[in-house]
C-alpha cells in the first residue's frame, strides 16, 4: 500500500472521528428540552384544612394526571416541621427536580429553600406567601390576600349601609399563615375607607389550622362577651364564616338580613350555599385552581427560561347573597369548586 494512500486513509479516519467528535458533544451539549412528561413534582400541601385546600390539591393532582407529570403529594398537617422535612427529603430524592410548596407559615424556609438550590431543584411557591429571598425560588404563583381583605372591607360597608356605626368580629384563620395575617391587614387598612358607617372591630382571634370547631367555640365565646352588641362577622375563609354563622343561630340570632351581617373568603361551594339562603352576605374569591400556571412556570424553569414574574396574582371575583338565589345557582353549577 503506498505512503500516500496510507496517508490518505489516516486523513479520512481522523476526519471522520472529529465529526464524530463534534457530534457527540454537540448532541451531549444540546440543551435537553423538557415536556411535562420529564417532571417529578414534589409537592408539600398545607394539609386538607378547608374545602378550598380541598380543590387546591385536585387541581394539582387531576392536572398532573391530565399532563403525564409524575406527582409526590405530602400532606404537612398543617405543621411548617413537617415541611422542613418533606423538603429534605425531596431534595435527597434524584427522581425530583420540581419542589412545590404551599407554606403553612411565612419563614422558616430559608435553609431548605437554599439547600435545594444548591441541588439543582426548580422550587415554585404556590397560594400563600413567604418572608424569604426571591433568589431562593423560581416563581411565586398565589393570591393577592390583602387585596381580599379590602374587598371583605367593602363587602362589609355595603351590607352594614344605613347604620351610622357598627360593630365587626373577626373570625381569622391560623395565624402564622400569610393568607391570615394579611386578609387581617388588609381589612383593617380599608374599613376607615367606608363613608356610610363607622365600622370598629370589637375583637379578632385566629382558629388554629383554621378548624372551624375552634372557630365556632370562638365565636360562641365572643357572643356571650358581647351580647347584642355585633352587627357583623368576618371570616377568614369560608369554614370560618360559616361557623360564625352556626353559633349565631345556635344563640337564637338571625344571620342575614335584619341581623348579623356575615362575610367570608374563599367562594367555594359551601360558601355559594350559604350566599344562596341569604345567611352570608358576600363571599370574597380565592381561586384555588393554581396547578397549570404553576405546572407552566416550572416546565420554563427547567428550559431555563429567565426573567420570569417573582410574583404572579390570581385571577378573582367577588359574590353577593344579593345577586339573588337563581343567578348564584346558575353561576354554582358552573364552578368546579
Ligand atoms: O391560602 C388560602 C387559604 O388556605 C384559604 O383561604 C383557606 O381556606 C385555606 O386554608
Amino acid at each position: 500500500m503506498t505512503k500516500s494512500r496510507t496517508l490518505r486513509i489516516v486523513v479520512a479516519v481522523a476526519v471522520c472521528a472529529m465529526v464524530a467528535g463534534c457530534s457527540n458533544s454537540t448532541a451531549s451539549s444540546a440543551k435537553k428540552t423538557y415536556t411535562m412528561k420529564d417532571m417529578t413534582v414534589g409537592f408539600i400541601q398545607t394539609g386538607s384544612e378547608s374545602g378550598w385546600r380541598g380543590a387546591n390539591t385536585s387541581s394539582f393532582k387531576e392536572t398532573a394526571t391530565a399532563d403525564g407529570i409524575t406527582l409526590k403529594f405530602y400532606d404537612s398537617q398543617n405543621k411548617i416541621e413537617n415541611q422542613i422535612t418533606a423538603f429534605n427529603t425531596f431534595i435527597q430524592d434524584s427522581t425530583v427536580n420540581v419542589i412545590v410548596l404551599a407554606a403553612v407559615g411565612t419563614t422558616g424556609y430559608d435553609e431548605v429553600l437554599k439547600a435545594a438550590k444548591a441541588a439543582g431543584k426548580v422550587v415554585i411557591i404556590e397560594d400563600r406567601r413567604i418572608e424569604a429571598d426571591a433568589s431562593l425560588y423560581y416563581t411565586y404563583i398565589g393570591s393577592d390576600f390583602n387585596k381580599e381583605g379590602h374587598k371583605s372591607a367593602a363587602a362589609m360597608c355595603d351590607l352594614l349601609k344605613g347604620k351610622a356605626t357598627a360593630n365587626i368580629i373577626e373570625l381569622g384563620g391560623d395565624q402564622a399563615a400569610s393568607a391570615s395575617i394579611d386578609r387581617h391587614k388588609g381589612f383593617a387598612e380599608a374599613l376607615p375607607d367606608c363613608t356610610t358607617t363607622k365600622m370598629t372591630v370589637l375583637d379578632y382571634q385566629n382558629a388554629p389550622g383554621w378548624d372551624p370547631v375552634q372557630g365556632k367555640a370562638i365565636m360562641e365565646a365572643f357572643l356571650k362577651k358581647y351580647p347584642g352588641q355585633i352587627d357583623g362577622v368576618f371570616g377568614h375563609n369560608d369554614e370560618q364564616a360559616i361557623a360564625g354563622i352556626q353559633a349565631a343561630e345556635a344563640a337564637g340570632l338571625t344571620a342575614g338580613t335584619g341581623g348579623i351581617v356575615f362575610v367570608g373568603v374563599d367562594a367555594t361551594a359551601n360558601g355559594f350555599k350559604y350566599l344562596i339562603n341569604g345567611k352570608l352576605g358576600a363571599d370574597i374569591e380565592c381561586n384555588p385552581l393554581l396547578a397549570p400556571q404553576v405546572y407552566k412556570a416550572a416546565l420554563d424553569a427547567l428550559n431555563g427560561v429567565t426573567g420570569q414574574a417573582t410574583w404572579t396574582p390570581s385571577e378573582e371575583g367577588q359574590f353577593f347573597a344579593a345577586q339573588g338565589a337563581a343567578a348564584l345557582q346558575a353561576i354554582l353549577d358552573t364552578r368546579k369548586y
